[in-house]
């Protein structure tokens, strides 16, 4: 078992890594004996792994769940609401305990959820998707979708505990290992020369890829997301290094309201687009752009962006939560395992990036 610690003073815990690890959730969890707990899942998890983790988390006291609609466009108003109506008929009290068992959608409502009751009750994560095992379940985010846009209302709300086991992965579609792939290759170009090279050396797809160097790769990930957290707990400025490739690949997913792309495959278009852009600048060279593109590609096939329109893009990068009057900051690779944040790309600029990209894609097609 690999155990990282998320120092964050009185919020701080532990993320403990390890395969077949749901099994030792009663150790795991000791510190929370005897409170009531309340699961949430979707029953699409649940079918596939809820039985074993009942059985773990019910050696621990009193046990209910509330299983929500799959997909990200229930992460909203309606599925908060159910959540807190089952809180509310369960009894949960202050001393409750919610575990979030799902993937990022999961995480994200029933981490909301937990921040808003009673002004704030303990939880602890289960992520199942390798997205949530490396990014959502780390560093306190959570909140819901409003009409208007996406993670619109939220909290900071800290989980008591994250406890990671890769078993979960064998029944996750291909699509979404990959989906979570690009935010650890993501990593290791921000922090990680050697996590970058694990990802760009292992099997193309991530087919066959081995459970030590899935475990080794989670656990890197998460390190690096724990120190950026640990320094800029609610984004004050160093945790944007984090939306390395964020810029354009949320731009990519408003424009296609979601449908087109995994979060992380439009993350792996925004990784090749920002690294041009870098390149451009001579900040980042043309040797390491080309390893970057060909690592981003390796991990698999990615839905096409030559047909989308240019000026949609860029008004999509203009409009962004994080932009400031109209411009989004760019966070720029300058070697593999270094990045620098820059507020002034222009236009042109993201332009000829979308050119270079939409040139790759043959490569990459799905
Ligand atoms: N809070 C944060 O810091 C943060 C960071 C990144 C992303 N997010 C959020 O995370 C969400 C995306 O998360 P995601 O990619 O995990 O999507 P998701 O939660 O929708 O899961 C993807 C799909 O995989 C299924 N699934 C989950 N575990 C499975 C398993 N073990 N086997 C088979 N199927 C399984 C789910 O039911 C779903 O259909 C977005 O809403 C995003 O905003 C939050
Ligand atoms: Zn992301």
């Amino acid at each position: 078992m690999l155990e990282i610690p998320v120092d964050l003073g009185e919020r701080a815990y532990t993320v403990s890594i390890g395969h077949g690890l749901s099994a030792a959730l009663p150790e795991l969890l000791a510190d929370h004996r005897g409170r009531r707990a309340l699961v949430v899942s979707n029953r699409r998890v649940w079918s596939l792994h809820g039985a074993r983790v009942e059985k773990a988390l019910r050696k621990l006291g009193p046990l209910a769940r509330v299983l929500i609609a799959d997909g990200e466009a229930h992460k909203d108003r309606a599925t908060l609401a159910a959540i807190h109506d089952a809180m509310w008929k369960e009894r949960l009290g202050r001393d409750g305990l919610v575990v979030a068992f799902g993937g990022g959608v999961v995480g994200d409502v029933a981490g909301f959820a937990a921040a808003t009751w009673m002004r704030g009750v303990d939880w602890v994560q289960l992520p199942t998707t390798l997205l949530a095992m490396v990014d959502s379940s780390v560093g306190g985010k959570v909140g819901i979708n409003h009409p208007g846009g996406k993670n619109l209302i939220g909290a900071f709300h800290q989980p008591r505990a994250v406890v990671i086991d890769p078993a979960f992965l064998a029944t996750l579609p291909r699509r979404e290992t990959q989906s979570g792939a690009y935010e650890i290759l993501k990593c290791g170009v921000i922090a990680d020369r050697a996590l970058f090279k694990a990802l760009a050396d292992a099997p193309v797809g991530l087919v066959g890829w081995g459970r030590v160097e899935v475990e080794n790769a989670i656990a890197s990930a998460v390190r690096i997301k724990a120190e950026v957290v640990e320094k800029d707990e609610r984004e004050g400025g160093l945790r944007r290094v984090l939306n390395l490739g964020h810029t354009i690949g949320h731009a990519l997913e408003a424009v296609t309201r979601y449908r087109r792309f995994t979060h992380g495959e439009a993350v792996g278009w925004g990784l090749v687009g920002a690294a041009w852009i870098a390149h451009r600048r001579d900040l980042f060279a043309g040797s390491a752009f080309d390893s970057l593109a060909a690592a981003v590609d390796r991990l698999g096939p990615r839905p096409r962006v030559s047909d989308l329109s240019t000026a949609r893009i860029l008004a999509a990068i203009g409009s962004d939560k994080k932009a400031v009057k109209g411009r989004a900051a760019f966070v720029l690779p300058t070697r593999i395992g270094a990045v620098t944040i820059r507020p002034d790309v222009q236009a042109a600029e993201i332009r000829r990036a979308l050119r270079v990209m939409n040139g790759r894609e043959a490569l990459t097609a799905r």
